[in-house]
């Protein structure tokens, strides 16, 4: 069994608090995703998983076993770094064979079981070789290899991909996930790359200075993040300041900076006159011409009714400017002095340039708000 609970764990380094009060339950089999900013506590998390790093305060199980003061090697987890740490002047056999070697297995089996972990990367045929001339991401691969060689219960990676260009790292993210799939054992992965814990995780634990913010599968935090900071940190998004004009308790009208009124469907008490800030996601944001529509066109910066359904929002505004990025399209649209942008693909052809007059309209409730304090009110 090599479910992995933490209680309560606290580092603190000197003066300062690295980590606070993470408590969090990883199932056996399961990969976890700890993702966050540079400095908020990821890797000194997954230090004291691994026993390279002793708690302030909390406990750490892997199984059954309580193993917050077991030395490393009396905890069968295994750890690839960012940096790979290859043994220079060993073949990338011998690299492989490393850790079995420490176990004391004999050399015929562990030559045998590194030639396995080869394969499973798709490193056969490298085995003679030295790290210096391999690429970067056969570099990973024979880390990874390593690490698996063990057979430990659990893997722990700090950043192992984040050394390597867009592509391969992209690559190497659908094999990892192969081969967590295939292994079934547990997985903690550390990264500061969204995509990356998107594209792996079967959940996502989200750190902000030193604490545990939200744990929960990809798409619930994407679609119910708990606050601003995962809100903002999760991806692109306008966030625009407002007050409540007028609340029924299931909505409420939020007035914003730029004079747009903006409707919110709401879980939590909100009172008229507290501020807020609405997250408009650039893609729940439609994007339409008014040319020929009299009822909008010359309002820019003021809200719009529309036609098309209760619960839409609208807003006539002006494109500012026009990005293209790859596949996709950015209009930056000038509403009432607030520039809100937009995103679509290329091949929409929405046919929209710089100076168009535009109408933007989105449902009700796509709209995200937050309190002062962060938390999420929108439903
Ligand atoms: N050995 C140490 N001594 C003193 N401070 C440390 C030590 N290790 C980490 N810290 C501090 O603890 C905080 C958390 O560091 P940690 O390495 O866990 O962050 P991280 O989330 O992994 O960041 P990054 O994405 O940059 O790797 C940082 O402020 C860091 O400077
Ligand atoms: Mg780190």
């Amino acid at each position: 069994m090599s479910r992995i609970e933490l209680r309560e764990l606290r580092k603190e380094f000197g003066d300062l608090v690295a980590v606070e009060d993470v408590s969090v339950t990883v199932q056996d089999g399961e990969l976890l995703c700890l993702l966050g900013p540079s400095g908020c506590g990821k890797s000194t998390t997954l230090r004291m998983i691994g026993g390279l790093e002793g708690p302030s305060d909390g406990d750490v199980y892997i199984g059954e076993r309580q193993v917050t003061d077991s030395p490393a090697y009396d905890r069968n987890t295994s750890i690839v770094f960012q940096g790979w740490e290859l043994f220079p002047h060993k073949t990338v056999l011998e690299n492989v064979a490393f850790g079995l070697k420490m176990d004391g297995v004999g050399k015929d089996e562990r030559r045998e079981r590194a030639r396995e972990m080869l394969a499973r990367v798709h490193m056969d045929g490298y085995q003679d070789q030295n790290p210096a001339e391999l690429s970067g991401g056969q570099k990973q691969r024979v880390a990874l290899a390593r690490s698996l060689a063990v057979d430990p219960d659990v893997i722990l990676l700090d950043e192992p991909l984040s050394n390597l260009d867009k592509r391969l790292r992209e690559e190497m993210e659908i094999e990892l996930k192969e081969i967590h799939e295939e292994l079934k054992k547990t997985f903690i992965h550390v990264t500061h790359n969204q995509d990356e814990a998107f594209t792996l995780a079967d959940r996502i634990g989200i750190m902000n200075d030193g604490e545990l913010v939200q744990v929960g599968p990809p798409t619930e935090v994407y679609q119910h993040p708990k606050n601003e900071f995962i809100e903002g940190f999760l991806g692109d998004t306008n966030f625009v300041g407002g007050r409540v004009e007028e609340t029924d308790g299931d909505e409420v009208l939020v007035e914003t900076e730029s004079d747009v009124t903006v409707r919110v469907p709401v879980e939590d008490d909100v009172q008229e006159g507290d501020s807020l800030t609405v997250s408009l996601r650039p893609e729940i944001l439609r994007i339409h011409p008014t040319d020929g529509d009299d009822s909008v066109s010359g309002q820019t910066g003021r809200s719009v009714a529309v036609a098309d359904g209760e619960g839409s929002n609208a807003v006539v505004g002006q494109i500012e400017r026009v990005l293209y990025r790859g596949s996709n399209a950015r209009y930056f649209v000038d509403v009432g002095g607030t520039s809100v942008f937009v995103e679509r693909s290329v091949a929409d052809e929405v046919g929209l340039e710089q100076g168009d007059e535009v109408r933007l309209d989105w449902t009700a409730d796509d709209v995200l708000a937050f309190h002062d304090d962060g938390a999420r009110v929108s439903t």
